[in-house]
């Protein structure tokens, strides 16, 4: 027989949270942190208030911080140690466990939708290099000229050798139908290697989504992340749990113990719970529900 399972079809509370990645300087410029992120919660918010997907949503909102230079994904990435830009983004919906996702892709501005064609075409789930190009071809994406995605600070740091920790941009939602969808976009580690492929572009490590317990996008050390699949076991403590809170602190731990690494991570639970953790100074956080007529942006 097979084994019984099912989800209450009864209408949610919608509910979105970003972020803007656990490298965030804290001493530099916040209220420009402050707007990106607002702007990406804002136009997911719109999308879930109308009835939108959540999948829908945070596709959206991801893609405002990829296009908002401060963040480390899309315009603004980091540079690999040949001082190019090579970009991962998945992206997941929690009612299938259907998701999407490419790796160490150049000339893409939105990574993030190319990931949801890669989930729309039903395929297959991880496309990298000029494969991900081919497919963005055919699907109808334009490969931009690689100089708009650098950006001067970026230059400067790559110029400095400056090490930075990923400001690796994400988004999780539920939608009124009860879907949770989660994703994240970055242009990985600065001075990585090219063909480097880090968390963001794993499904189970940085990005994972089950609308029976929730959604999860991951920020950091990409190596300590996927070493311990922390967004898959985040869900497991939630799981276990049932308090969003807790999961995402242990999940710290997890990351710092096992993984040997820092970062943070957001997440939704499956009535629309948030909460957030993270091991560095600042990860810029931003969210919104019905009970909040403004995002809360809490940093
Ligand atoms: N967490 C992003 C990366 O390591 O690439």
């Amino acid at each position: 027989m097979a084994p019984a399972s099912g989800r209450s079809s009864s209408a949610r509370v919608p509910s979105i949270v970003v972020h803007g990645g656990a490298g965030a300087d804290p001493l530099e410029g916040r209220d420009e942190l402050r707007d990106g992120v607002r702007a990406a919660v804002d136009a997911g918010w719109h999308v879930l208030a109308s009835g939108g997907a959540a999948l829908d949503a945070i596709e959206r909102a991801v893609t405002v911080l990829e296009d908002h230079p401060r963040f480390n994904a899309g315009r603004g990435s980091v540079l690999t140690s040949a001082g190019t830009v090579e970009m991962d983004a998945s992206i997941m919906e929690g009612d299938r466990l259907e998701c999407g996702a490419v790796a160490a892709v150049p000339r893409i501005a939105n990574p993030i939708s190319l990931a949801r064609k890669v989930l729309d075409s039903r395929g297959h789930v991880l496309l990298v290099g000029e494969g991900a190009l081919a497919f963005a071809r055919r699907v109808g994406i334009v490969e931009c000229d690689p100089e708009a995605l650098v950006t001067d600070r970026q230059r400067r740091r790559h110029a400095a050798a400056l090490a930075q920790l990923p400001g690796t941009v994400g988004a999780v939602a539920l939608d009124r139908h009860g879907t949770v969808a989660a994703a994240t976009s970055t242009g990985g580690m600065s001075g990585k290697l090219p063909g480097r492929v880090g968390d963001s572009a794993v499904i189970g490590a940085g990005t994972y989504a089950d609308s029976s317990i929730g959604g999860v996008s991951c920020t950091g050390d990409g190596e300590a992340i996927m070493r311990v699949v922390l967004a898959r076991r985040t869900l497991e403590y939630l799981k276990d749990a049932d308090d969003p809170e807790y999961a995402a602190t242990v999940a710290m731990d997890l990351l710092r113990d096992e993984g040997r690494g820092t970062g943070g991570l957001i997440v939704i639970d499956w009535r629309g719970r948030i909460a957030w953790a993270h091991s560095t100074p600042l990860m810029p956080v931003a969210w919104r529900s019905p009970a909040h007529p403004e995002p809360v942006i809490p940093f």
